[in-house]
């Protein structure tokens, strides 16, 4: 016996991967482009970060800590947060979790029930849509258009807020599609939010990773909206397996002052996030490396590698990246009759030529007929891969 929550339980990203193993054992090698963790490629996490690391185990604080986070992370990621995005938090305003992944958990663990509605980017990443369905809430997805780079359908939002509707989730730069939201569309969210009294969640795991386009802090706009934002140390500072992140409370009103004493309280019953890690996150924030600017220094020349090879293939509709380390497809399923849907396609690609990456249904109804590419991987094993799919495409048509 299990409950319906875990039964109904889907993550694609990771779903991909036990299929990967199967081929695998079949004797194939396995081109990874489906996990986004740079730590698996050749970015490693910062010496200087991992010594901190070393020397906190050393020294002998493996204890349990606070359950809010370290003190002395907590003003430093206050700080940090305030200087890159002009705005006024105070260190109690900072939560340290374990990645962005349990800030989630935590903020729909105490926002969600009996039907209520989260309003979240389609395409979007799955666990928005996992969890508000795990806490009996409904994910509703308003609409990134592709037609229009992407960015996000106002219109469409507008329509789907209902009297059910607890929060709108901001996700930029997004995954799976790599849009930034531009200035305009973030101030129009904030409107609608404050219209209709909603709270604005911003996940900004990849803030930092951005090419040529400006990225905007929605709490940098939002002056009176109440807003939850959502940061880390997986993907800026490579240290995926440390499982460290954060949430920042910008609620110049108190108006979520009842969300916050519940997702604390949660936070107080998991006892603390890993203690070791936070004391090194403490020396990544207060002596800031040059490694996330050369890691995106090397993301773009990969990126434009990438998208230059996926615009050329037949039966692919390519939209660039502005940000993140993913590109996003639309596969012209009616020009190869061969598949029904994107995860047969995604599928019998690994199969045939050991490329995996993650079928678009994954990433909710908006995602259909797409899928994501990571481009993290070295130039010469993105041109392998692009070599071995364009070959598989070629075959199929
Ligand atoms: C949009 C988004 N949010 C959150 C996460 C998870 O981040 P963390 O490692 O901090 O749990 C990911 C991971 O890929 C992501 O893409």
């Amino acid at each position: 016996m299990v409950s319906r929550r875990v039964k109904d339980l889907e993550y694609a990203i990771r779903d991909i991967a036990v299929v990967a193993e199967q081929v695998e054992k079949s004797g194939k090698k396995i081109i990874h482009m489906n996990i986004g963790d740079p730590a698996r490629y050749d970015f490693d996490t910062p010496k200087y970060i991992s010594q901190a690391l070393s020397d906190s185990t050393f020294s002998g604080q493996n204890y349990y800590v606070d359950s809010l986070g370290v003190r002395e992370l907590r003003e430093e990621v206050c700080k940090h947060e305030n200087e890159k995005n002009s705005i006024n938090l105070e260190p109690d305003d900072i939560l340290i979790t374990a990645g962005v992944t349990e800030g989630i958990f935590f903020i729909l663990a105490s926002l969600l029930e009996n039907g209520n509605e989260l309003l979240i980017p389609g395409p979007s990443y799955p666990l928005y849509i996992n969890y508000s369905r795990f806490f009996d809430g409904v994910p509703v997805e308003y609409q990134l258009e592709e037609e229009n780079d992407w960015s996000p359908n106002i219109e469409d939002l507008r329509k789907k807020i209902t009297p059910k509707t607890q929060a709108i989730l901001i996700s930029s730069p997004n995954n799976p599609t790599g849009v930034i939201y531009d200035k305009k569309s973030i101030r129009e969210i904030l409107d609608l939010a404050g219209e209709h009294d909603l709270i604005v969640l911003s996940d900004e795991i990849y803030d930092q990773i951005v090419f040529e386009k400006e990225y905007t802090c929605p709490a940098t706009l939002s002056k009176d909206i109440p807003l939850i934002g959502l940061n880390g140390f997986s993907k800026a500072h490579m240290a995926t397996g440390w499982r460290l992140g954060y949430m920042y409370f910008h609620d110049p009103y108190g108006k979520l002052k009842e969300l916050k004493e519940g997702i604390e309280k949660i936070a107080r019953s998991r006892l603390c996030a890993n203690s070791n890690a936070q004391f090194a996150a403490i020396e990544a924030l207060k002596n800031p490396g040059p490694h996330t600017k050369s890691m995106v220094r090397k993301l773009k020349e990969r990126r434009d590698y990438s998208y230059k090879r996926l615009r050329q293939m037949e039966g692919f509709h390519c939209i660039n990246a502005e940000g993140t380390f993913y590109l996003f497809p639309r596969i012209e399923l009616e020009e190869f009759k061969k598949w029904k849907n994107d995860k047969e396609f995604v599928i019998d690609l690994l199969k045939y030529t050991g490329v995996c990456a993650v079928y678009g249904s994954g990433f909710g109804f908006y995602g259909k007929k797409h899928v994501r590419f990571t481009f993290l991987p070295d130039l010469p094993t993105l041109e392998t891969a692009y070599n071995y799919l364009e070959d598989f495409l070629k075959k199929s048509i």
